[in-house]
């Protein structure tokens, strides 16, 4: 039989313990104690069965006050532990809003971008639209359509990245000639960067992928003269005044073929290491699209001619900068890259 008499005394002994309750867990103990099934109020509750009939209803609100009493006391406890625990992450959490800023590196542009935006930005202002393609090709588009032969040596796996039978990594950006006359109707002028690939092994001179940039200009009465007027001032907006020359090559997708060199700007041409003491330097190839070229993508070859060229932007950019190892482009050393900000 409970004594009802030391009620108060339980409320009130619980209050204190749960005033000084330091955790939520704790007090989900105190909760069960009390309150629970057979906690310490609880068996008030239990004991009011067996009380005076007369005295019954004044015990049981008794009871009900003191539950209330500690349900309050529990409820209010956790509102401040809780409070407590989100003052605690805030204060470790401070930041000190007078504390100067980290600085953010601003980034360069790669000396490589900057040549080649140059290259593109001189011809977009002559009238040529940039035209890009896939770096793995058809080899019809690499070769065939290009007048190679079918035993021509660039067509060896010693030299080609084969991905299939008929399928290659682009060798140089030629094919993206193909493609566009297979797409459009003359006349029509365009410039083509993008990457290549060659098994070579690297070297001072050599990437197995490089940069180069083509040109493309097709239509009615397109000559050779054209193609030399356009290079030259593409030279000396690029390299300064200076003489060029044009040395006859070969290509199968050129005829005739030549390759442009300029005046070695580092000694006139007096002759010097850079230019091999021959007073020229070399920078592109080009010449009048062959006739069998028009024939592969469908072009009246009687009605129209054309003229192209590729260069190498690496060597353009080494030439320029005097930059004496390929692979320095690739190796992303800042040492290297923030001498071209
Ligand atoms: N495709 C040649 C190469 O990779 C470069 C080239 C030469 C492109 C002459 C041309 C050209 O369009 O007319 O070496």
């Amino acid at each position: 039989m409970q004594d009802f008499s030391r009620l108060d005394d339980l409320v009130q002994q619980a209050l204190g313990i749960i005033e000084k309750a330091g955790s939520e867990n704790e007090l989900k103990e105190l909760k069960v104690t009390y309150l629970g099934k057979k906690g310490k109020v609880t068996s008030y509750f239990k004991a009011l069965g067996s009380a005076p009939a007369q005295e019954r209803k004044a015990l049981g609100q008794q009871v009900n006050r003191a539950r209330q009493a500690i349900e309050n006391a529990l409820a209010v406890r956790e509102e401040a532990i809780k409070l407590d625990a989100l003052d605690q992450k805030l204060e470790a959490r401070k930041v000190d809003v007078t504390l100067p800023g980290r600085p953010f590196g601003r980034g360069t542009v790669h000396i490589l971008d900057q040549v080649m935006d140059r290259i593109l930005d001189l011809f977009s202002g002559l009238g040529f639209d940039v035209v890009l393609g896939p770096e793995v090709e058809t080899s019809w588009n690499n070769f065939d359509a290009l007048n190679f032969p079918p035993d021509h040596p660039a067509r060896d796996m010693q030299d080609t990245v084969f991905i299939e039978d008929e399928i290659v990594l682009r060798t140089h950006t030629s094919p993206v000639q193909v493609r566009t006359m297979k797409s459009r109707k003359p006349p029509l002028r365009v410039v083509c960067p993008g990457v290549v690939y060659r098994r070579d092994t690297p070297d001072a001179t050599h990437a197995p992928a490089f940069f180069q940039v083509e040109g493309l200009m097709v239509g009615e009465h397109v000559s050779f003269a054209e193609l030399k007027g356009t290079l030259n001032l593409f030279a000396r907006k690029l390299f300064g005044e200076g003489d060029t020359r044009f040395r006859p090559s070969f290509f199968p997708f050129t005829e005739p073929s030549a390759e442009m060199d300029v005046r070695c700007f580092a000694c006139g041409g007096e002759g010097c290491a850079l230019c091999k003491q021959s007073g020229w330097i070399e920078i592109l190839g080009c010449g009048m699209v062959d006739p069998a070229v028009f024939d592969a993508v469908g072009y009246d070859n009687e009605k129209y001619t054309g003229w192209a060229f590729g260069m190498g932007v690496e060597r353009i950019a080494m030439l320029r900068h005097a930059i004496d190892d390929i692979r320095l482009f690739a190796e992303n050393d800042l040492r290297f890259l923030k001498q071209f900000v």
